[in-house]
C-alpha cells in the first residue's frame, strides 16, 4: 500500500473515494460540512433521513454527490466529539479503510486531520492512518494454496492543512516503517512450527539483515557450549533441530554510543517438554517466538526510520521438546552466568533460554536491555490480551517504555518486582528454581530474569497476553513492535 498527503478543498480533489467525518448526533465535521455546501445539501439530507447517526465505526457510501470531484462520498461515524481521543481515531480511520477496501476504488481520501485524538498532533494522527492501513490490508495466505483476493485499496492518501503537511507526510513514512515491522514479525509468528524452526528463523534473519545492511553473527550450539550457555541448552537436548543464538547489529548512532539491547524469546514451538502440556491449544506454541519475531519488526522500522542509534538484537532460539534425552524435573544445570538453577518444571524454559542470553547482552555495555517474551500463562490471567506485563529494574527506563505504549496504542502495564517476590524461587538444591510456584506466575519469571539483569539497565516485556489472539481470529498481532518503535524513536530524538 502506498501513501501520500494532499491539501486543497474537499470537495475539489478528484479522487475515487473521499471519507468525511460525522459526529454522533448527526453532526457533519468540517470537512463533511464543505462537501454538503457543494453539494447544495445532498450530504446533509442523508443525515436528515437517518442513514448515519455517527456512531464511532459505521459508514455509509454515497455515490454520484453533485458538486463533490470525488466518484464515492465515504460518511464514517466518529463518535461523540467530546470522546474523542487515540482508540476513536484509530476506530474511525480503520472503519474508513475496511469500507473503502470492500469498494472498487482503488484509493482513498481521507480528510481526518480536523478530528481530535486527544492531543495528539498531525504526525502522529498519520502515523496510525499508515498502521491501521497495514493492519487492514495484511493478508497470511502463504500456506494456502489458494490465495485471497488482492485487496484493490492500493493508495491511501491524507488531506492535510497547508500548516500539518510536512509533519503528516512524516508520520506517514514512520507509520509505514513501523507498519512494514509488524507485518514482519506477524508473518514469522503466524509460520507453523515446522517450517519456522530455528535454523529457518535464523535464515529469516540472515536475509533481514543483508536487506538492511546490519551486523549478523549466527551461534551454534558448540559456540554455546564453549560460552557455558548451560540453562539454554538444557532446553534445546530433547529437540532434534539444533538451537540458534541470532545476533543482529544495527548502527545508526555514532560509533562510540552503547547500544539499546532487545532480547526476544524465540522458542520457535513450546510442547512444555516433560512437564509436557495438555493438548487444547497447545498449537497456539507455535507463537512461542513472537518476542524474537517483534525484535526482528522493530529492527526492521528502525534500520527503515534511519534512526540514530544503535541497537542489538539477540534471539535465542530453541524448541522445547520432550524426548529421550530431554531436561528432566529435578536436574540441575549451569548458566552462563555461572549460578545454577534446578529445573523443577521443563515447561517454564523460556526463562531458561532468556537468562544466559542476558548474560550474553553484557558483552555489549548496553545503555539499557529489553527483552520480549510469550513468558507466562499467568500474565495473560493478571492483564489478558490489552496490555503487556512490563517489569524493570529502573524506574526511568519503566517510564519510558510505559509512555512508548501509551504513544503507539500498544500498551504496557507496570508490575511489581520487588524483592519479597524473591523467596518464591529457593531451591534446596541449586541458587535458584526456575519456578516460583502459581502465585504472581509472571512476577516470579520477571524476578528469575532480574537475576542476570544485574549488571544494566533492563525491562521485561511479558507479552504472552498480547502477542496473539486465539479463537476465530487465530493470528499474531505483531505486538510489541509499536511499542518498540516508539522507544527507540524517543531514544534516537527524533521524538514523535
Ligand atoms: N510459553 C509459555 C507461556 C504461555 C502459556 C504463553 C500460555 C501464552 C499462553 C511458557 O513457556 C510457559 O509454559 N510458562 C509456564 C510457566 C509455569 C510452568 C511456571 C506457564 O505459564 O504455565
Ligand atoms: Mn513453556
Ligand atoms: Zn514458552
Amino acid at each position: 500500500m502506498q501513501f501520500s498527503t494532499k491539501r486543497g478543498a474537499p470537495e475539489m480533489r478528484a479522487t475515487p473515494c473521499i471519507a468525511v467525518g460525522v459526529y454522533a448526533g448527526r453532526k457533519p465535521g468540517a470537512a463533511a460540512s464543505a462537501l454538503d455546501r457543494a453539494a447544495q445539501g445532498a450530504v446533509g439530507e442523508v443525515l436528515r433521513r437517518g442513514d448515519l447517526e455517527g456512531k464511532l465505526g459505521s459508514t455509509r457510501i454515497l455515490y454520484r454527490v453533485p458538486g463533490v470531484a470525488a466518484e464515492r462520498v465515504l460518511l464514517v461515524g466518529l463518535g461523540e466529539e467530546a470522546d474523542l481521543r487515540e482508540r476513536e481515531y484509530r476506530e474511525a480511520a480503520r472503519a474508513a479503510i475496511k469500507a473503502a477496501q470492500e469498494t472498487g476504488a482503488g484509493r482513498l481520501t481521507l480528510c481526518f486531520g480536523e478530528i481530535k485524538a486527544g492531543r495528539r498532533d498531525a504526525a502522529w494522527k498519520a502515523r496510525q492512518v499508515a498502521l491501521v492501513a497495514a493492519e487492514c490490508a495484511y493478508r497470511f495466505d502463504s500456506m494456502k494454496s489458494k490465495k485471497s483476493d488482492p485487496r484493490p485499496l492500493a493508495h491511501v492518501e491524507l488531506l492535510t492543512a497547508a500548516r500539518d503537511a510536512s509533519a503528516a507526510a512524516r508520520g506517514l513514512r514512520q507509520g509505514e516503517a513501523i507498519g512494514a515491522g509488524v507485518s514482519l514479525a506477524k508473518d514469522l509468528g503466524n509460520l507453523p512450527g515446522n517450517v519456522c524452526t530455528p535454523t529457518f528463523l535464523a535464515e529469516q534473519a540472515r536475509k533481514i539483515a543483508k536487506e538492511w545492511k546490519l551486523g549478523f553473527e549466527l551461534l551454534g550450539r558448540k559456540d554455546m557450549e564453549k560460552l557455558g550457555m548451560g540453562s539454554l541448552l538444557s532446553v534445546a537436548q530433547g529437540s532434534r533441530q539444533p538451537p540458534k543464538l541470532i545476533v543482529l547489529n544495527y548502527a545508526g548512532g555514532r560509533k562510540k554510543a552503547k547500544p539499546v539491547v532487545l532480547v526476544g524469546k524465540g522458542i520457535t514451538f513450546d510442547t512444555g517438554g516433560i512437564s509436557l502440556k495438555p493438548s487444547p491449544e497447545m498449537d497456539e506454541m507455535k507463537f512461542d517466538m513472537c518476542g524474537a519475531a517483534s525484535v526482528l519488526g522493530a529492527l526492521r522500522a528502525c534500520a527503515e526510520m534511519k534512526l540514530k542509534l544503535n541497537v542489538v538484537g539477540i534471539i535465542p532460539t530453541t524448541e522445547n521438546m520432550p524426548g529421550g534425552a530431554a531436561t528432566k524435573p529435578g536436574d540441575v544445570v549451569t548458566s552462563m552466568s555461572g549460578q545454577t538453577i534446578e529445573v523443577l518444571n521443563t515447561d517454564a524454559e523460556g526463562r531458561l533460554i532468556l537468562c544466559d542470553a542476558l548474560t550474553y547482552a553484557e558483552r555489549f555495555e548496553p545503555e539499557a536491555v529489553v527483552d520480549i517474551a510469550t513468558l507466562t500463562g499467568a500474565c495473560v490471567i493478571a492483564l489478558g490480551h490489552v496490555a503487556s506485563g512490563l517489569y524493570s529494574n529502573k524506574e526511568a527506563l519503566a517510564r519510558e517504555l510505559l509512555a512508548a505504549g501509551d504513544e503507539a496504542y500498544d500498551r504496557a502495564w507496570h508490575m511489581p518486582l520487588w524483592d519479597d517476590y524473591q523467596e518464591q524461587l529457593k531451591s534446596n538444591f541449586a541458587d535458584m528454581a526456575n519456578i516460583g510456584g502459581r502465585p504472581a506466575g509472571s512476577v516470579t519469571a520477571a524476578c528469575f530474569l532480574s537475576r542476570f539483569a544485574k549488571k544494566f539497565d533492563w525491562a521485561h516485556l511479558d507479552i504472552a497476553g498480547t502477542a496473539w489472539k486465539s479463537g476465530k481470529e487465530k493470528g499474531s498481532t505483531g505486538r510489541p513492535v509499536a511499542l518498540l518503535a516508539s522507544f527507540l524513536m524517543k531514544r534516537a530524538g527524533k521524538g514523535q
